[in-house]
């Protein structure tokens, strides 16, 4: 008597067949099974009362009868209830929770049962994504925590995830770069910090060509001696490249990334042939003063606002090569999903990409992936100002985990005194990184992210110290107890019966709805907020009844709810991207 991973999707697919049974499934019936206002039960369909109304139908009488069309080896598993003018309320037995609790026991079989959502679908995650010869900053936070925890919640659901890395390594820059180059670069401060030189030679060729100077033209003709492979030039861009890959592998390790594709701007440099040529053949984009543009006629703004795909002096530019990205995607790699991460700035940029992209995949006939620009506010002070060093200069994301890392030791430190000093370097690290990352994801991304180190690394609300911890509570009771947590005596576990073993039991199904809402939406927040309610059912009900007592079959049963508590903390976490502790 096995029960599915998803219980709403079974919900809902039974009662798609009772609706088959009474004859109304062609007709347009939606169950629309959602999670319900616990004081109801713990799932509520919606869609009878839509569908009742619709048909001019009594909506009640048209509930029941759905309802009594329900398969009786599904209704064994709830007891049930109509409320208000036709809703279905399901709410699970004990016994339910115990089988479902029984069959999802490690994190591997959470994850096999998650996977079932996007089997066979491949996606490609375009994130982190900053431009070369220059250091990543507070600004680059978002785009790499954001996207990675996407990369691992849409892999939980089954997803083939593609890591793309669509480096900035392709502009006008480079001109201004190599001509200081020639001129001021030191060996010396290349060969020890290779990315500030290149930024402080940067910063001298561009103060040294101002608009309208011979410097200028200087630059410039660096740029097309770039772009026509002259082998000086390219070989210098080549080490500007490597050098900036180095150092942002440095945080990408830091924050457990690891791309498997780093296809910059550049790498669309021939592509951009094709698109051109492919939108004016279909009469997508025309030339306007020798520009070649996009007018989206049917949208209010777009229609006089157009999208620049070709400069006037005949150059590619970010529209051109994110169009030959889009195209590559959908060919090379046969994404079914794209979701690219940048701030809310772009948010203008990529409406107008996926209007012409719309247009001319369907002029072509290409099978158009789902897009989606997944675009976050910007990092802010506790003032609600952009957020800067004290003399004002940009925050280095280096500087800001180290910073992390170190608040995080003087807070273990404090709490653990006889833990060794290693270990209290490991968890420091666990800890720091794990807070940044947190408070990044647990707020809405559409929001700014209000940076506060107090916030983030307090040991209680919706921070990543809290759930760390609990976590570890969590492994200290099996450590006590003597069991392995890989294996804990639970096989004679009875049905939950107290209210708090039972609030914590349907927190734990719920698992599945907080992954699927968080996937649908690629908001990792809905995640986050689940594991904190998680890690709250789970206090109170550790408070209120004590696991290891002499009843055999009621210490199984709770040392099960510890263990489920702790797997699915363990693998909510993994799947932001964050690692657990055994202590802290
Ligand atoms: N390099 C860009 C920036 O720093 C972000 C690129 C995002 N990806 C894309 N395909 N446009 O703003």
């Amino acid at each position: 008597m096995d029960l599915p991973f998803h219980l709403a999707h079974y919900l809902a697919a039974a009662l798609q067949a009772a609706a088959q049974r009474l004859g109304v499934a062609d007709r347009g019936f939606q169950p629309e099974v959602r999670v319900a206002d616990p004081a109801h039960g713990d799932y509520q369909a919606n869609g009878a009362l839509a569908f009742a109304k619709r048909e001019k139908q009594n909506p009640r009488a048209f509930a029941q009868q759905l309802l009594d069309a329900v398969a009786p080896e599904v209704l064994a598993h709830f007891e049930t209830s109509l409320a208000g003018p036709g809703f279905i309320n399901f709410r699970l037995q004990p016994a339910a929770l115990l089988v479902w609790l029984q069959q999802f026991a490690s994190e591997e079989q959470l994850r096999a049962g998650a996977a079932h959502a996007r089997a066979n679908q491949t996606w490609v995650i375009d994130y982190s994504s900053p431009n070369t010869a220059k250091q990543m900053h507070v600004g680059h936070l978002r785009s790499a925590v954001i996207g990675e925890a996407l990369c691992r919640l849409l892999t939980l659901t089954g997803a083939r995830v593609i890591r793309d890395n669509h480096l900035g390594d392709w502009g006008t820059q480079f001109g201004k770069l190599i001509y200081g180059y020639k001129r001021w670069a030191d060996q010396n401060a290349l060969a020890t910090d290779a990315i500030e030189e290149l930024e402080r030679i940067y910063k001298l060729g561009h103060a040294a060509t101002p608009d309208g100077s011979p410097e200028l033209d200087e630059a410039r003709r660096e740029l097309v001696k770039l772009q026509n492979g002259d082998p000086e030039n390219v070989a210098l861009w080549q080490k500007f490249s490597d050098v900036s890959l180095a150092a942002f592998e440095e945080i990408y390790q830091r924050l457990g990334i690891k791309f498997d594709h780093v296809l910059g701007e550049s790498f669309y440099n021939d592509k951009v042939e094709r698109v051109y040529r492919e939108l004016s053949e279909a009469g997508i984009a025309e030339v306007s003063d020798g520009a070649l543009v996009v007018f989206h006629r049917d949208h209010p703004r777009f229609k006089t606002q157009p999208f620049l795909v070709r400069k006037g002096d005949g150059a590619s530019n970010y529209a051109a090569t994110d169009l030959a990205t889009a195209l590559y995607r959908a060919e090379h790699f046969h994404a079914d999903g794209i979701a690219i991460l940048t701030d809310f700035r772009q948010a203008d940029h990529f409406e107008q990409l996926f209007l012409t992209v719309d247009k001319w995949f369907a002029a072509r006939g290409y099978r158009r992936p789902e897009l989606h620009h997944v675009s976050f506010g910007a990092v802010t002070g506790e003032d609600g100002k952009a957020l800067k060093t004290r003399d004002g200069g940009t925050i280095k994301l280096k500087a800001l985990l180290n910073e992390a890392v170190e608040r995080a030791f003087a807070l273990v430190t404090a709490k653990s005194p006889d833990l060794p000093e290693a270990e209290r370097r490991d968890i420091a690290n666990v800890v720091g990184v794990g807070s940044v990352q947190y408070a990044d994801l647990a707020q809405n991304r559409s929001s700014n992210y209000l940076f506060s180190w107090d916030k983030m690394l307090a040991l209680d609300g919706n921070t990543a110290p809290y759930l760390l911890y609990a976590v570890t509570r969590v492994r200290s009771i099996f450590r006590k107890a003597g069991f392995d947590p890989a294996q804990p005596p639970v096989v004679n576990a009875t049905p939950p019966e107290t209210a708090q073993e039972l609030a914590l039991a349907r927190k734990l199904v719920q698992f599945a709805d907080a992954v699927q809402l968080a996937t649908d939406q690629l908001r990792p927040h809905y995640l986050c907020l689940y594991l904190y309610e998680l890690a709250g059912a789970y206090s109170a009900f550790y408070a209120a009844d004590k696991v290891i007592v002499e009843d055999p079959a009621v210490r199984a049963r709770r040392l099960l709810l510890c263990h489920r508590a702790l797997i699915t903390l363990e693998t909510g976490l993994h799947h932001l991207g964050l690692r657990t502790l055994e202590r802290m």
